[in-house]
């Protein structure tokens, strides 16, 4: 029944030709639907840059337009930015932890319709978009905690008389770069850090999901401005190509968070370090699954279903090479194609759906290049290999960027060859059969990227190898759990071309802040470090 009324299309009278399907959802989240959106927020709401186009995923609707930032309003929201920072910089750090406080409490009351709208606009299954907004409210409550703990260090000093501190205070402005894939809680990882450290950010979601970006400013900038502090705290900056690199060469950006592809992000990064600012890269993933003969069949099998056909393959921690060992290759393959089998393609609102669409029509192609390079390459293709058909699926997912999960199987396992190194953004498996636990390791960390791994083993020195200097070489080797879905407690992010980053828990808060030495001579001798001689007044 709920269902059917997710999938409802028709018009409402009073508003533009919007769905139903989608005007709830944006007015329950207070968004108009008869108008064009204001895209700037550092304060006060503005836009009157290039028009950006919000459209839905699942059905090729045009759920709003939105006025992104002119060169200007850029410019002006740099500006109120670093003035923010200066009042917001001052206010004590468990008292900005007060106001991300009540920041998780005005998300948390909005999870559910919060979470819808990340369903309709970027196409992940509803259960997933209401957990993208958990994973903000989860930070949220980290970074509460953290605003007690932000804790610098008293040094041994050699010296008598002499302390040594590293105080750590707060940054600058820092910009988040945000991907459509995770449209709500990267920027929530981010901001819950920087606002405890006592920065401004600056947001810049993806282009194809400023709804996103707008219904979230929204609620932070209610809370800051019912606290009296600057709305500028918590900036957002929607637009395209343009926007982006005048934030990352700007000189007022102390910080770059940035997320995407390894080729934006290998810019990103040079830029940024060419003026000498900060920056912190979470780039592609190309995650892989090792499954020993030990493993208990009925959690490995699920858990690499979910890793890489959940969110339709779009995470960074995706699922997207498995091997297996040849003991119970045959056996685990017929399991998982009978899940695949199981798996129908739907609207993402609807609760039974577990496969929405790619995000954008050109994330297609991105698929479809992909399989026909399995294909020429002969590797054998065991499920999918196509788009759904848009008369099946019928009106309106006709109008969607559905595609089939597919697992394939290459002639050869070479970790050189384009079919295993390229991360494609899309539900596509690549399967391989190792003898020895050695040699599947050496497959895992034989690509360029290196987010995430995972070992499937009861055997404790399995278990050992894996996470130990000659194992998984990504910054998250998991045993016994999928490569997707990572809590925040532990800092996230990758090694090699994946960047190098951390976000989230763990010591990625050290990362938005700037650390000073201080050395404080309470004696009444100056005596210099390394027992150095030089003249005093009374000597010379
Ligand atoms: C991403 O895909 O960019 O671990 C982030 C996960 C999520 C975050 C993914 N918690 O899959």
């Amino acid at each position: 029944m709920l269902a059917r009324r997710c999938l409802s299309f028709s018009r409402p009278a009073h508003a533009r030709s919007l769905s139903t399907r989608a005007s709830a959802i944006l007015s329950a989240l207070d968004i108009p639907i008869d108008k064009e959106l204001a895209g700037v927020y550092h304060g006060e709401w503005t836009g009157s840059g290039d028009l950006l186009e919000s459209k839905c995923p699942t059905t090729g609707e045009v759920l709003a337009r939105v006025r992104s930032a002119s060169p200007e309003e850029l410019h002006a929201a740099l500006h109120k930015s670093r003035e923010a920072y200066q009042v917001f910089r001052s206010i004590p750090a468990p008292k900005r932890g007060e106001i991300l406080r009540q920041i998780r409490v005005a998300l948390a009351s909005k999870r559910d319709e919060l979470g819808a709208l990340v369903s309709l606009e970027m196409g992940k299954i509803r259960t997933e978009g209401v957990g993208e907004v958990q994973e903000f409210v989860d930070i949220a409550d980290y970074a509460v905690g953290l605003s007690r703990m932000m804790n610098g260090r008293l040094v041994a000093s050699e010296r008598p008389g002499h302390s040594i501190l590293e105080v750590p205070n707060p940054l600058g402005v820092v910009a988040v770069l945000s991907a459509f894939n995770f449209p709500v809680a990267v920027y929530g990882w981010n901001l819950a850090l920087s606002l405890a450290a006592g920065n401004a950010t600056l947001w810049k979601p993806s282009p194809s999901t400023p709804l996103c970006g707008i219904a979230v400013t929204k609620i932070v900038s209610g809370v800051l401005e019912r606290n009296g502090v600057p709305g500028a705290v918590a900036g957002l900056v929607t637009g395209d190509k343009d926007v982006g690199a005048g934030i990352v060469e700007s000189q007022d950006v102390d910080m770059v968070s940035f997320t995407g592809s390894e080729a934006v992000g290998r810019h990103v990064g040079k830029v940024v370090q060419s003026r000498f600012g900060k920056v912190l890269l979470e780039l592609g993933g190309n995650n892989a699954v090792i499954v020993m003969p030990d493993a208990d069949l009925s959690l490995a099998v699920p858990a690499v279903f979910f890793g890489a056909v959940g969110t339709a393959g779009q995470r960074c921690t995706s699922t997207r090479r498995l091997f297996l060992h040849r003991a119970i290759a045959p056996e685990f393959l017929s399991r998982l194609r009978a899940l695949y089998a199981s798996l129908l393609p739907g609207d993402p609102l609807a609760p039974s759906t577990l496969l929405g669409p790619l995000h954008t029509r050109a994330a297609v192609g991105v698929y479809s290049d992909a399989v026909a390079r399995l294909q020429t390459v002969g590797a054998e293709i065991l499920t999918g290999g196509a788009r759904y058909d848009g008369a099946a699926l019928g009106s309106p997912l006709d109008g969607g960027n559905f595609v089939q999960p597919t697992i394939a199987v290459p002639p050869t396992v070479d970790m050189g060859d384009a079919v295993w190194r390229t991360e494609t953004f899309a539900p596509v498996l690549c399967v391989g059969v190792f003898d020895a636990l050695e040699e599947a390791i050496a497959w895992n960390n034989g690509v360029p990227q290196g987010l995430s791994s995972s070992l499937w083993t009861r055997d404790l020195r399995n278990v050992g190898k894996w996470i130990g200097p000659a194992g998984s070489d990504a910054g998250i080797v998991n045993v016994n759990v999928g490569t997707s879905g990572a809590e925040i407690g532990a800092a996230f992010g990758g090694n090699k071309t994946t960047g190098w980053g951390r976000e989230s828990g763990g010591d990625a808060w050290k990362q938005y802040v700037r650390w000073s030495a201080c050395t404080i001579n309470f004696s009444d001798e100056a005596p210099l470090a390394q027992g150095v001689q030089f003249p005093s007044e009374s000597t010379a």
